[in-house]
């Protein structure tokens, strides 16, 4: 699919990944759609692109909110007429063990709450498919091709430490390999992207500094991504028809 002119949707837009991949397909000449939980920042990311001669339309929503995202996909039609490209890129960490034990005494000291399990389930695969679902029922209904990318990680294989958000990871990879098969007769192409370490807030704030070392030292091109990186990849799908039913593992070759 062409670039040029398309509406581009990237949900989580307002900072990080998202941020990057709608200023990338803005520079390409795309009207993106800025959408986060984050209204402020929705707006400071849509008049930065507008004022650097893209095109930008802020629509907030919360992913893991139905009547939010039916509303946020309605009115992104209703605003540029059209949904070609949607990006499905929200997401949070909430990391911890499943259960934390105490090497001297050998008692369990803590546990992954219920809470900590059902808010990046919430987020990270609740949202997906609700955003997925909206998306695709748009698309259907304009009768247009359109491209829908879900964003999972590597963490999908089983990251230690991670329970809540590996599960979400693998369940938002099992989407996108399924949705291309339901959703093919619609001429809707379905890939994802599964990045490894980029170095946006998520992972520079948000993860724990002797955690970050440990990768980093064993990610065999010795560095965590850039963003434009994951644009790169994003860009790529939208660009190339056979890319489909698959998730690229954009992540430097690390294995976990
Ligand atoms: N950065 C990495 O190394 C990395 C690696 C693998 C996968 N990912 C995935 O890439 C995506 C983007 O990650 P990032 O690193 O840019 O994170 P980030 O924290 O920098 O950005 C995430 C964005 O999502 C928004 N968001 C959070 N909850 C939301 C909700 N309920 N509704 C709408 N928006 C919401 C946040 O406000 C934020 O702007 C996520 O799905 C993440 O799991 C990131």
């Amino acid at each position: 699919m062409d670039i040029n002119k398309k509406t581009i949707l990237i949900t989580g837009s307002a900072g990080g990944l998202g941020k990057s991949m709608a200023e990338g397909f803005a520079r390409k000449g795309a009207t993106v759609i800025i959408s986060d939980i984050r209204a402020e920042a929705v707006e400071k990311t849509v008049s930065e692109i507008n004022s650097s001669g893209g095109k930008a339309i802020g629509i907030p929503a919360n992913v893991s909110n139905e009547g939010e995202v039916e509303n946020l996909m309605k009115t992104a039609v209703a605003k540029t007429g059209s949904l070609d490209v949607a990006i499905l890129n929200a997401g949070i960490l909430r990391d911890g063990l499943l259960v934390k034990v105490d090497r001297e005494t050998g008692k369990v000291k803590g546990k992954m709450s219920l809470e900590q399990w059902q808010s990046v389930i919430d987020v990270n695969l609740t949202g997906v498919f609700l955003t997925g679902r909206e998306a695709a029922a748009q698309m259907i209904e304009q009768k247009k091709p359109g491209v829908i990318i879900p964003i999972a990680s590597v963490a999908m294989h089983g990251n230690p430490g991670q329970t809540n958000y590996s599960a979400a990871k693998a369940g938002v990879a099992a989407m996108t390999k399924l949705w291309a098969h339901e959703l093919s007769r619609f001429k809707i192409r379905v890939a994802g992207i599964a990045p490894g370490f980029i170095a946006t807030d998520m992972v520079m704030k948000d993860m724990k500094p002797e955690a970050l070392e440990k990768w980093k030292a064993i990610i065999p091109i010795g560095r965590l991504g850039e963003s434009e990186e994951i644009f790169k990849t994003a860009e790529f799908i939208v660009e190339n028809e056979l890319i489909c039913g698959v998730v690229i593992e954009a992540s430097g070759g690390i294995k976990i």
